[in-house]
């Protein structure tokens, strides 16, 4: 029996993964601008580090998580999302004793929660994305958000939609819960299962709710806005005004509550429609925390970050047609005419590598028309053949697959060759369909 993949877990192949790695790549470039520096925290953390960091009310630690008992019987969990890793990280590595503040990582990697697969939401997937950790100021959340925004806006993202709320601070919060507590009281008989369970546990979170018939109820509820603490409405206050100076336009959506519970004042979400209509959801996500820290037995620091969806995020860029032309290029095919040259063949190919020509090699024993055939399939510019008469006098013979010239030239004398061939490259400054690479180009409209 053929043996599939997991339900909600796809496999990433070809022009796809070059996708990826090239939207991963601008995005590990951007954070550096901004000076983030890369941690690689394990995909298992113990199951505490997210039950005691994103909290035991959150959907994604009632229902999401993938986690099992090892064999030494310890509750292991595969990372629903990155932020308490992080934070675990940090205070077990001390990074706050030694590092300047605030301390900036970025992160990339796949994400595990157990949700219903449909557009947009795999149970694993990948984020990227940052935490700026001990500072509290909202310039440092201003900065987070415009690092995000940035990263979008680089990838040809540009209607953007960036909706952010304030949840206050603890206080805020305290007096905001129980005002839902008071006004969902008389409601949550008529509300699901899942609402009565988030009445006990936070109320805020029945906001979170996607149920149809509760949203009328939950449409009616007191916003947040109203139990605000004078400094947290002062906070945000200058947190919208810095990204008035800055010119990032958002949306204030006093529904939004986030779904993980160490949120405390600013929180953010980007959105983007895609021409066709496509709705992922949102394409990335994050905010202000205050005691995640804490609660990982670490020192009392606040923290910002955001993740972004990276599926969500090539998805989109492929239904509006803005990905990069990535088409894998294939510079040379290196023919070997009998087996005995097989060795030399080898490391004529390893020297053209080391020189950064993306060369393949016919590794069986079969007839020249045979190769020819295989390097057109392959798209190489040109074929390098080698016989005995080449073997012994050191030499090979380098044929353009297009014109069908020919020369007979040493490896030195031919990289001298091919580094004038795909001379550098100008295609900033022109139109270029060559797809060049590494500072190669081809097509030589740049000259
Ligand atoms: P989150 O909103 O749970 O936040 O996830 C961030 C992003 O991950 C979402 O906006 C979405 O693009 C993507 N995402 C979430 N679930 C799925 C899914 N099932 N399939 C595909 N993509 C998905 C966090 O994870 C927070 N840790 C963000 C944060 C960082 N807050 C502070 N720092």
């Amino acid at each position: 029996m053929e043996v599939k993949n997991v339900k909600g877990t796809h496999d990433i192949i070809g022009e796809e993964a070059n996708a990826y790695t090239s939207v991963e790549s601008l995005m590990k470039t951007v954070a550096e601008l901004y000076a983030y520096h890369e941690v690689r925290p394990p995909v298992l953390e113990h199951s505490e580090v997210f039950i005691r960091g994103v909290g035991e009310s959150s959907d994604v630690v009632r229902k999401e998580m993938y986690d099992f008992l090892d064999k030494g019987g310890r509750s292991l969990t595969l990372r629903p999302e990155f932020t308490a890793g992080i934070m675990r990280l940090v205070v077990q590595n001390k990074l706050y004793a030694t590092n300047e503040l605030p301390i900036k990582l970025y992160y990339l990697g796949p994400v595990f929660r157990y949700e219903r697969p449909q557009l947009g939401r795999y149970r694993q997937f990948n984020q990227f994305g940052v935490e700026s950790i001990g500072h509290a100021s909202p310039t440092n959340d201003v900065d987070v958000i415009a690092l995000a925004y940035t990263i979008l806006e680089s990838l040809g993202l540009e209607n953007l939609t960036l909706k952010i709320n304030t949840l206050g601070d603890e206080e805020s919060r305290n007096s905001y819960r129980d005002a839902l507590k008071k006004y969902f009281a008389s409601h949550i008989d008529n509300m699901c299962e899942d609402c009565k369970s988030r009445f006990e546990l936070n109320p805020l979170r029945i906001l979170d709710c996607k149920v149809e018939e509760d949203r009328p109820i939950i449409n009616k509820a007191p916003r947040i806005k109203d139990y605000l603490s004078s400094s947290s409405k002062e906070r945000f206050v200058k947190v919208l005004s810095l990204l008035d100076t800055i010119g990032i336009k958002y949306e204030i959506d006093e529904s939004l509550v986030r779904g993980l519970d160490y949120y405390s004042e600013t929180v953010f979400e980007f959105h983007y429609q895609s021409q066709n209509g496509n709705n992922y959801g949102a394409i990335g996500a994050g905010g202000h925390y205050s005691n995640l820290m804490k609660e990982l037995g670490g020192p009392e620091y606040p923290g910002i970050g955001f993740s972004l969806g990276v599926e969500r995020i090539v998805s989109v860029l492929k239904d509006d047609n803005l990905l990069p032309d990535i088409s894998s290029k294939l510079d040379l095919y290196v023919m070997p005419m009998c087996e005995c040259v097989h060795g030399f063949a080898e490391s004529v190919a390893c020297e053209l590598r080391a020189s950064g020509y993306v060369t393949d090699m016919c590794y069986d024993q079969t007839k020249l028309g045979n190769m020819f055939k295989r390097a057109t399939n392959k798209n190489a510019k040109y074929a390098v053949i080698i016989g005995e008469d080449e073997m012994k006098t050191n030499k090979l013979v380098l044929k353009d697959l297009e014109t069908q010239e020919q020369k007979t030239l040493s490896v030195e004398e031919a990289i001298e060759f091919l580094d004038n061939e795909f001379d550098e490259c100008h295609c900033e400054d022109h139109e270029c369909e060559c797809g060049c690479h590494d500072g190669h180009c081809s097509c030589h409209k740049g000259e």
